[in-house]
């Protein structure tokens, strides 16, 4: 990360481009409730210049850290060096807490908070006299919620990570966020570990503040809000407690004031080529199954069509080249210091794999002047493209009589799944199989070990587990094979309506849409059936013909909802789209452009 050099600010006099929208709250001569507005803002230590100067924008923090959500805990700290770069810049800051979300905690799921901490992002920046948002992103869900409240609303704003935690150490084995876990599980489901063991060992790959420390979701989204333009270049993978970071927090402050003088705003930002360009990056950095999902929700909530077609045409074919787990071996603090996600993009920019050099970026230029020449300082780490980590890496989008969508991460096929199940020289990249399916989780762990039918060559299937099914969509589709397969290396494939974590190096067939909560065909397979993949031609079928399966849909009825348990939870499933629609609340979406159409 470099900081960019001093440019001009308010604190230097530049008039703003377009009047500042926090001062119809503050200074119109004929609203008799200014004196109400500003007494409460004095009450809260704030001068008057503070406040009116026609010249000092006001900036909101939306803090996303507290000790519930201790992945983004450190922005309680950094929020005062933003304070202190938008103050330099002229700016007031003013920071307000933002609904909290730690992923691996909340229940049901963290997903099904994403829409609600939406939600709430998008009534505070409107009903506000707020003129641009810094957003302070981390943990998994917290920067979809927050680039898509920023997109509604469309006033200026930036996004700026928490960063990742330090390399966890087990000995001298290198242990990743969530990826040890899924490992740790696996060895305790074959009798190897004791659970003491595993919690040790899941405990040792958090050794400081931070986000997860893998290529999870978390990393991931932060690279791609840098990557669709919303961060300042080299900062999504500067480690939590890195000096770089207190210094990228400043400069992320000083930047946002000259992009509300400038007017430069979300819609500027997040066009068509963005999210391509985004797409392009999710490839080359390995990055999470959930990485479609959110961004099909920012590109709804700023009005660009973006579909998980877009996803496999764009991404698919491109390669590899960060090699941190799940997908490879290093963790962040490697893939910081061999250059971060500008050193990956000048890779693809000398091959001319960036869709879209000339899109702009909040630091004033384009991605592709922010990254050319900041080549990696170690292969290791981030490949060149003449020698990736796999060389077609991106999504597949499937399609089917089981579903319209269903995405497969291909650069985590491991040789063992590529040598069971994709290896048929007359059949390859294809294979059958019979099924056991599931009816959410809890069905899951029941039967997994008892149910003697499940073997070599079964394919499993979780179903209940979609956005209404599991309200959220629930991360269990990567789904272990009972023990005693384990042990003698087998895998099994797993297919799902529901999510698998980022950090999961498994290539399960997941976020199908329909889910089977809605009617999707998921709902009335029964174990035994079977299920044909072919990854060639992007298919997944099960061996039932139409009439089967309307006859099966007048038998089994409609899939049973569980109860809501939250009032939240009804409001969600009312409203909420498909995963392969991002999972948004639909009425939402009609709500566009809120700051320029607020007529203030
Ligand atoms: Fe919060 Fe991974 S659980 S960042
Ligand atoms: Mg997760």
């Amino acid at each position: 990360f470099t900081a960019p050099a001093e440019g001009p600010s308010a604190a230097e006099g530049i008039e703003p481009a377009v009047p500042l929208r926090s001062k119809a709250w503050w200074n119109d001569p004929e609203d008799d409730m200014c004196g109400a507005y500003v007494e409460r803002y004095l009450n809260g230590g704030l001068t008057m210049g503070e406040i009116t100067s026609r010249k000092k924008p006001i900036i909101g923090i939306a803090q996303t850290g507290s000790d519930l959500a201790p992945c983004n805990s450190h922005h309680v700290q950094l929020a005062k060096r933003v304070r202190d770069g938008i103050i330099a810049a002229g700016g007031t800051p003013i920071e307000f807490p933002c609904h909290p979300i730690q992923e691996t905690s909340k229940r049901p799921t963290a997903s099904l908070d994403r829409n609600l901490a939406y939600l709430s992002l998008v009534e505070v920046l409107y009903g506000y006299p707020l003129d641009g948002v810094v957003l302070l992103t981390g943990c998994d869900k917290t920067t979809p919620a927050l680039l898509m409240a920023a997109a509604t609303v469309n006033i200026p704003a930036i996004a700026m990570n928490v960063g990742p935690m330090l390399n966890g150490y087990l000995g001298q084995r290198l242990v990743g966020s969530g990826t040890v876990l899924w490992d740790a599980r696996a060895a305790m489901a074959a009798g190897k570990i004791d659970q003491a063991q595993m919690i040790r060992e899941v405990a040792t790959s958090a050794p400081s503040l931070g986000h997860c420390n893998t290529m999870g979701t978390a990393s991931t989204m932060n690279a791609l809000a840098e990557a669709l333009g919303m961060a300042l270049p080299g900062s999504a993978s500067i480690p939590a407690v890195y000096r770089e970071r207190g210094a990228c927090a400043y400069e992320t402050g000083r930047r946002i004031v000259d992009l509300v003088l400038h007017d430069v705003k979300p819609s500027d930002i997040m066009t068509r080529e963005a999210f391509e360009n985004a797409i392009a990056c999710c490839t080359a950095i390995g990055g999470s199954t959930n990485a479609p999902i959110h961004l099909n929700a920012i590109a709804k909530h700023i009005g660009v069509e973006l579909t998980c077609a877009d996803w496999e045409r764009v991404g698919y074919s491109l390669p590899l080249l960060v090699n941190v787990q799940p997908a490879g071996i290093y963790l962040c603090e490697e893939y910081h210091r061999a250059g971060g996600l500008p050193a990956v993009i000048a890779e693809l920019l000398e091959a001319e794999l960036l869709p879209h050099p000339s899109a702009l970026t909040v630091s004033g230029k384009s991605i592709g002047d922010n990254c050319r020449g900041d080549f990696p300082n170690d292969p290791r780490v981030i490949r060149p493209v003449s020698r990736p980590v796999v060389t077609q890496a991106g999504f597949l989008n499937l399609t089917g009589n089981l579903f319209d969508s269903a995405i497969m991460k291909t650069s985590v096929i491991s040789p063992a799944f590529h040598e069971q199940y994709l290896s048929n020289p007359d059949d390859p990249m294809a294979f059958e199989g019979p099924i056991a399916v599931f009816d959410g989780p809890e069905d899951y762990h029941h039967r997994i070990e008892t149910d003697k039918n499940i073997a070599a060559g079964t394919i499993l299937i979780m179903r209940g587990a979609g956005p209404l099914g599991y309200p959220g969509a629930a991360e269990v589709v990567n789904m272990i094979p009972p023990g005693r397969l384990i042990k003698q290396g087998i895998e099994l494939p797993c297919i799902g309506d529901g999510r698998q974590s980022g950090t999961s190096g498994s290539p399960s067939i997941l976020n199908a849409s329909p889910e089977a909560a809605v009617g999707g065909n998921l709902a009335y397979l029964k174990d035994g059936d079977v299920v044909r993949i072919d990854l060639n031609l992007r298919r997944a079928e099960v061996r039932l013909t139409a009439d089967e399966l309307l006859k099966r849909r007048d038998e089994m009825g409609a899939y049973k909802m569980p109860v809501n348990q939250t009032p939240w939870q009804e409001l969600f499933r009312k409203d909420v789209g498909q995963l392969s629609e991002g999972m948004v609340l639909q009425s939402a979406v009609k709500y566009q452009k809120l700051a320029q159409t607020q007529g203030i």
